[in-house]
């Protein structure tokens, strides 16, 4: 079982927002990044994209480790077979990396693997193990790996894209996890959380909520990142 200082920590700020960085202005990332960290957010998400496993190919270990900032790294591999890659990423500094439970055959021992891993940035800090569900994978599938992952992480949209619209049994699906795994798990909800329903998510009992398209639209991110803040009270 890997160190739980940032599993308590996060535990004990939830709800939070993670935000993607695949819309973002990366000729100035550096800047995005601290539009970010002023407004108090505390996670940025990855999108790994391979173009296998989804349709779309996005960045890889080298954008992760090359993002010099203070908010924690929260990688979603969306990526066939991650077991042999898995090391890269958090050699590049994820602090959480989450895996799908789709894109192997063997996902309990990638999770053992990873519990096994230490987080490069501080090994004190522990390493979160996150398991992503895509909207049409059973929650029973994953009862048998709840004790080898720290985060599961819903996605209320198919894999591959911003931008998307929320896939409403997404609510029903939280709510049936949350009664699988009480609180000793922490749970996300990635993919068209916007403005309109960041609130209500939150109030479902999500821990960690997903979002990129609803604050890099391109045009007004840190009023956007503001009102995302304030809709959950932080
Ligand atoms: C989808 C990704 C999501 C997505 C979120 O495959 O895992 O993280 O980029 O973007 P929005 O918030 O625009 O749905
Ligand atoms: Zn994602």
């Amino acid at each position: 079982m890997p160190n739980r200082q940032l599993f308590d920590q996060l535990r004990a700020t939830a709800p939070q927002i993670s935000v993607g960085v695949l819309t973002a202005d990366w000729m100035s990332l550096g800047t995005e990044l601290k539009l970010l960290e002023n407004a108090g957010v505390k996670l940025l998400h990855f999108d790994v994209m391979d173009g296998c496993f989804c349709p779309a190919m996005t960045l890889g270990a080298p954008l992760i480790k090359g993002a010099k900032t203070p908010l924690l790294k929260d990688v979603h591999l969306m990526i066939d077979e991650p077991l042999s890659k898995v090391d890269s990423f958090v050699a590049a500094g994820a602090d959480i990396i989450t895996v799908h439970a789709e894109s192997t055959r063997h996902v309990h021992r990638l999770l053992q693997v990873l519990g096994k891993m230490p987080n490069a940035n501080d090994p004190n800090r522990g390493l979160i193990r996150g398991l992503a569900v895509n909207p049409g994978t059973p929650l029973e599938s994953i009862e048998p790996l709840l004790g080898e992952l720290e985060l599961v992480l819903l996605l209320a949209v198919n894999p591959g894209w911003g931008g998307q619209q929320f896939i409403p049994s997404t609510r029903a699906r939280l709510a049936r996890l949350r009664q699988m795994t009480g609180d000793s798990i922490l749970l996300g909800v990635d993919g068209g959380i916007t403005r309109d329903n960041v609130a209500e998510v939150a109030r479902m009992g999500a821990d960690i909520m997903v979002t990129g398209s609803a604050v890099f639209d391109g045009k007004a991110p840190l009023e956007n990142v503001r009102f995302m803040m304030n809709a959950i009270g932080k």
